[in-house]
């Protein structure tokens, strides 16, 4: 598994708003949005292309496009759907599919409740959406599910990672082609399955619910 950090200013700004408790449901979805186009550039540094032939007002060139099979993009219900808009923005040919995902509070175990994709992910290039590598038990159950479907590159793009969640991906996930896309790696995680210092419940903050 290959973790990517994404050091850049902008990206910093952002999560620090998104960290402050004061930032309202609005401004989270706002940031969150815009923090996920910014991770999503370095996301996509590898999506495949495909030379082509095309002719400018004035000469023939050539360029590239994105070539087939489409990339599919899976955002994990609810919190990854905040991300969805910010990740499709940069690859709005992508194809999306849903994973219904829900940790037990007390035994921090992920487990599926719906699913939304294709059967058949051969070849496919899949980018994984969801605000919080906390355990790393979602995560690696829903790329275990996208690689049992055929997919030979996953690329999950996280705000925050914790560094037991990076290590339980790194144990459970050696050996598959799989990258991490990350804004920051926090300090801890804490008994409760919460990111330290974090932003509390991603998921609340966005939808300002619980
Ligand atoms: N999920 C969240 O929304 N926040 C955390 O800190 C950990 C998991």
């Amino acid at each position: 598994m290959r973790l990517h950090v994404v050091d850049h200013p902008l990206v910093a700004h952002k999560l620090t708003t998104l960290r402050d408790r004061r930032t309202d449901s609005a401004t989270f979805r706002r940031l969150a949005d815009e923090l996920v186009t910014l991770l999503a550039y370095e996301a996509t540094r590898d999506v495949r292309t495909e030379q082509v032939d095309i002719s400018t007002p004035v000469a023939q060139t050539t360029g590239v496009k994105l070539s087939h099979p489409r990339p599919l993009v899976v955002p994990i219900l609810r919190a990854g759907l905040g991300m969805l808009d910010g990740m499709v923005r940069l690859l709005p040919t992508a194809e999306v599919g849903f994973l219904g995902m829900i940790r037990n509070e007390e035994t921090l175990q992920a487990s599926t409740y719906a699913t939304r994709m294709p059967e058949d992910l051969s070849g496919r290039q899949v980018y994984v959406l969801d605000p919080m590598l906390a355990t790393g038990g979602t995560l690696v159950a829903a790329i275990q599910e996208l690689i049992k479907r055929g997919a030979d590159d996953v690329t999950a793009v996280v705000l925050l990672a914790a560094p037991e969640g990076v290590a339980v991906m790194e144990r459970d996930l050696a050996g598959t082609p799989v990258t991490v896309v990350t804004a920051s790696v926090d300090e801890h995680l804490n008994e409760h399955g919460y990111i330290i210092p974090g932003l509390g419940d991603a998921g609340d903050r966005m939808y300002g619910s619980a």
